[in-house]
C-alpha cells in the first residue's frame, strides 16, 4: 500500500535489524491530536500529518478514537476509495477505529500497531474522554491544535478581559500539566506538547498578534511549544471526499498550481512538530 517507501522503509529495516542484532526494541513514536472541544482542526491536522509523514516513507498508522465521527477514519477510507477508483497508489497510512471497548483492548491494539509502524497518529473526540486521556499521557508527541479566537485559547487558559494578560491555567492545561511530570517520572520521557495554530486568517493580524502574546505568556507556565499550522483554507475540506491532500500533487489537476503555498505552510507544519526522523526511531 505505502508506495514510494522502499528507500526510506529499506533502511528502517536496516535499522530495525541492527536493533535486534543489539537487543534494543524498534519503538514507534506516538503522535497524540487532543484537546477537549470539538472543531479545532484535531482531525484535519491528524490526516495531513499522517499523510506526509507516509509519502516521505515513514510507516504510519492511525487509530480514531472517535469512533462516532470518525473524521479520520472516513478520510483515509474515502482516499483509499478513490485509489481503487482511480487505479492510482498514493501514500497511505494503516488506519483503524478503536471502538471504546476497553482499556486493554486500546493498549493491544498500540502495541500491536506499533511493533509495525514508525509513527502511530491518534485522533481524539472533542470532549473529555478516558481513552483520549489514556493516550495523551503515553503520547511523545501531543498535538493541540486551536483556532485562532480566544473561544479556543480559553481551553487552555482565562485571559483578563481588559489586558488580556493570562489570569489562570484551565483544567485541561493542569490536566497535562500533571500528565507530562507523571510521564517524567514513570520512564524519563517529556511529551512535546505543541499547540498548533489552525485557521489561520491573514485579514485578522490585530487578533494573531494578540494571540501570540497571549500563547507565549501561557507557554512558559505550561511547558508548550507553540507552531502556526494550516491557514483557513476551503482546500482544506473539499478534499475530504476524494481523501486527497496537497501532497498528491499528480492527482489535484487544477488545483495543484494554485496550492503551492497551501502545500508548503503543511511542510512547515510538519517541521514545527519537530519528529525524529525514521532512522532515529529504533534507537529512541
Ligand atoms: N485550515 C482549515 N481551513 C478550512 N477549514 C478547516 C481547516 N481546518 C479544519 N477545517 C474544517 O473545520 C471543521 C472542523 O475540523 P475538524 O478537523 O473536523 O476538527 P475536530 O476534529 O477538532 O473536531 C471541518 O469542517 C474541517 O473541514
Ligand atoms: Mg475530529
Amino acid at each position: 500500500m505505502r508506495e514510494g517507501a522502499t528507500t526510506i522503509q529499506g533502511k528502517c529495516r536496516g535499522v530495525q535489524y541492527l536493533g535486534q542484532i543489539w537487543g534494543i526494541m524498534a519503538k514507534a513514536h506516538h503522535i497524540v491530536f487532543a484537546n477537549e472541544k470539538g472543531g479545532t482542526g484535531k482531525s484535519t491536522t491528524a490526516v495531513h500529518v499522517a499523510i506526509a509523514l507516509a509519502s516521505r516513507g515513514a510507516r504510519v498508522a492511525c487509530i480514531d478514537l472517535d469512533s462516532r465521527q470518525r473524521t479520520l477514519y472516513r478520510y483515509l477510507e474515502n482516499r483509499r476509495d478513490t485509489m481503487t477508483r482511480r487505479k492510482i497508489t498514493l501514500p497511505m497510512p494503516v488506519f483503524e477505529v478503536f471502538e471504546h471497548d476497553s482499556q486493554a483492548t486500546l493498549e493491544r491494539q498500540v502495541e500491536r500497531l506499533g511493533a509495525e509502524n514508525d509513527f502511530l497518529v491518534f485522533d481524539t473526540p472533542g470532549r473529555d474522554d478516558p481513552y483520549a486521556r489514556f493516550v495523551a499521557t503515553r503520547a511523545n508527541t501531543l498535538v493541540t491544535p486551536i483556532n485562532d479566537s480566544f473561544v479556543d485559547f480559553d481551553l487552555i487558559g482565562q485571559v483578563d478581559a481588559e489586558n488580556f494578560k493570562v489570569r489562570k491555567l484551565s483544567f485541561y492545561a493542569e490536566l497535562i500539566w500533571d500528565a507530562r511530570k507523571e510521564r517524567a517520572k514513570a520512564d524519563g520521557v517529556t511529551i512535546d506538547w505543541v499547540v498548533v495554530r489552525n485557521r489561520l486568517h491573514n485579514m485578522e493580524a490585530h487578533n494573531q498578534q494578540r494571540m501570540t502574546d497571549a500563547l507565549n505568556e501561557l507557554s512558559k507556565r505550561v511547558g508548550f511549544r507553540s507552531v502556526p499550522g494550516l491557514n483557513e483554507r476551503v482546500i482544506y475540506r473539499e478534499l475530504f471526499p476524494s481523501g486527497l491532500t496537497l501532497i498528491d500533487k499528480g492527482h489535484l489537476g487544477q488545483l495543484a498550481t494554485a496550492h503551492i503555498v497551501a502545500r508548503q505552510e503543511l511542510r512547515e507544519l510538519v517541521t514545527g512538530l519537530a519528529l525524529p526522523e525514521v532512522g532515529q526511531l529504533a534507537l529512541a
